[in-house]
Parts: structure tokens; C-alpha cells; sequence
């Protein structure tokens, strides 16, 4: 399967102009054998040819590798940090006057950011001080972004939520849930790949400086060398006491840069080594 995958990558390429090289092989895999099964091909001979003069498919192959599934609170564990500790200490450290910035990076449809901006909310609700805060959250899916700036979600969503949350947060459409603007204006949307190596950050965010960058489930879909551009970008956009999440399955992506250590192995949480005193 192997070769003839690779096969397939550079006539997908030079014939139609999808570049599928950053991917990783294991993954394209199990993504060309579905889009196979679905159009009744059996080889991957025979599906270079229906995939030729065919638009639609390479249009649903490119959709395809981009995995947009989210969750509110998806990482459980990693939310409990953030919640018990990480933004009672990023609060408790900073000023009323600075900005507390966070970036989502490869947010999807917008449940990672919001879940992050409730846990802010809360977290002012029970202490005197307030604080400005933004979250920049980004992805290359326009789609998703649509989704995430709309902020309506179905009840089987909103159902990983917390009842007080829910109340609290949202507002009931019909059978669906809509965000409530108290959230929404923390919250920046915005189109940005990761493997732009022109830019360090969104520009939209104006300069980095993240105090918290979260980067999820997006990984492990990419071979090493573009993880490790997409992890160096992370790093270097933040702030020196800032704190970075990776999904709890790509906790081996951070390995080779030694500048991060984990906090609090063997969950997902870094922080800049210059910074341990
Ligand atoms: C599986 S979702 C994970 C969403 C969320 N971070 C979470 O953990 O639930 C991965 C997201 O990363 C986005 N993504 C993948 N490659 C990207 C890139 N190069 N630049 C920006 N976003 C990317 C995808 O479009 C998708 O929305």
C-alpha cells in the first residue's frame, strides 16, 4: 500500500494540485482506503484514474484529511488544570491593566476557545479583580470558523457542559444553543495555517506573546518534520512565563525542543525552561 500511496500523492499533486505531503503516511492511509470504499474502487491504480478529471472527489479527498471534530471540555484532564490551577496563576500574576492572551490554535469550530472563555468568566465571577482578556482562536477551515463565529450548537454539544454553565452562557434557540455575546466578544475568529512559514503569528493578533497557546488534536495528523515547524511556531509566540497544550495523545510532539519541559508530566502542559527558577 505504501508505494503506491506515495504513487498516489504525486499524481494528486502534479495532476490536480493537492498537496498532501505534510500528512502523515499512516493516517493518509486510512483516509484514501475510506474515500476508496465510498467510490466502490479497489485499487489505488484504479483510483487514480476515477480521481482523475473527477473535481469533486479531490475536492472531497481535500476536505477529507481536514478532521474538524471538537468537543466542549474535550480534554478532561487538561481542562481540570486550566481550571484549578493554570488561570488562577496567569490571573493572580497579572496586572488589571495588561491583557491576558491566549491563542487556540487549529480551533475548529469554536468549542475550545469558548470552554477556555467560560472557565475565564467563572474564575472573574468569584475574585474582586478583573481582567481584560482575548482568546485569538484560528483554523484553515472557513467552514468551521462560519460555525465558530455563529456560536449556535446542538443540545447533544452543549450537553458536556456544566447545567450552571449552560445557563449562564447560552441561550436557547429552539433546539439549539447559541453563545452569549458575553463570551463572543473575548473571542477572535480568524483563517490561519499553522504551516505559514511566513508569519509566526495570526497578524490579527498583533504581536505574539500568548501567555497561553493551545494547540489540540491537529498534530498527530502531520509527519514529524511539519509538527516540529508547527511546534517551534507555538513556542516561540510565548510570552516567557506563558503556558503550552498539545492534545494529551501528542505529548511526545514536544520531546525534541528543549527549551519546553512538562509541568506536570504526563499530562500536555509546558512551559519555557529559561523561565524554571
Ligand atoms: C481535530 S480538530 C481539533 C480541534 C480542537 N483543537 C480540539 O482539540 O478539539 C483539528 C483542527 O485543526 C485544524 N488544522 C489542521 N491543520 C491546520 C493548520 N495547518 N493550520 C490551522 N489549523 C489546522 C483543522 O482544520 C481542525 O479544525
Amino acid at each position: 500500500m505504501k508505494h503506491g500511496l506515495n504513487e498516489t500523492i504525486q499524481v494528486l499533486a502534479k495532476k490536480h494540485g493537492l498537496d498532501l505531503s505534510m500528512y502523515n503516511e499512516q493516517f493518509l492511509e486510512q483516509i484514501v482506503e475510506k474515500r476508496m470504499m465510498l467510490s466502490h474502487v479497489h485499487d489505488l491504480l484504479e483510483y487514480q484514474r476515477y480521481i482523475s478529471g473527477n473535481q469533486d472527489e479531490v475536492d472531497t479527498l481535500r476536505r477529507s484529511v481536514n478532521i474538524t471534530h471538537t468537543e466542549f471540555f474535550r480534554n478532561t484532564l487538561t481542562f481540570a488544570h486550566l481550571e484549578q490551577w493554570i488561570l488562577p496563576s496567569l490571573f493572580e500574576k497579572r496586572q488589571e491593566a495588561n491583557e491576558l492572551r491566549i491563542w487556540s490554535a487549529g480551533c475548529s469550530s469554536g468549542q475550545e476557545a469558548y470552554s477556555i472563555a467560560i472557565l475565564i468568566e467563572n474564575l472573574q465571577a468569584r475574585n474582586s479583580k478583573h481582567l481584560r482578556y482575548r482568546i485569538i482562536a484560528t483554523d484553515i477551515v472557513e467552514s468551521a470558523l462560519a460555525q465558530a463565529v455563529e456560536g449556535i450548537y446542538r443540545e447533544s454539544e452543549v450537553q458536556r457542559l456544566r447545567l450552571h454553565d449552560v445557563h449562564t452562557f447560552f441561550t436557547g434557540k429552539g433546539d439549539m444553543y447559541e453563545v452569549s455575546d458575553t463570551l463572543k466578544q473575548h473571542v477572535w475568529f480568524h483563517t490561519y495555517d499553522l504551516l505559514d512559514n511566513e508569519s509566526a503569528y495570526p497578524h490579527e493578533s498583533i504581536f505574539g506573546n500568548f501567555d497561553l497557546v493551545v494547540c489540540s488534536n491537529l498534530l498527530f495528523y502531520y509527519k514529524p518534520e511539519f509538527r516540529h515547524g508547527i511546534m517551534r511556531k507555538l513556542i516561540n509566540s510565548m510570552n516567557p512565563n506563558g503556558f503550552l497544550i498539545t492534545g494529551e495523545a501528542e505529548r511526545q510532539s514536544t520531546e525534541l525542543f528543549s527549551e519546553v519541559y512538562a509541568v506536570v508530566p504526563p499530562s500536555p502542559i509546558y512551559r519555557l525552561r529559561r523561565n524554571v527558577q
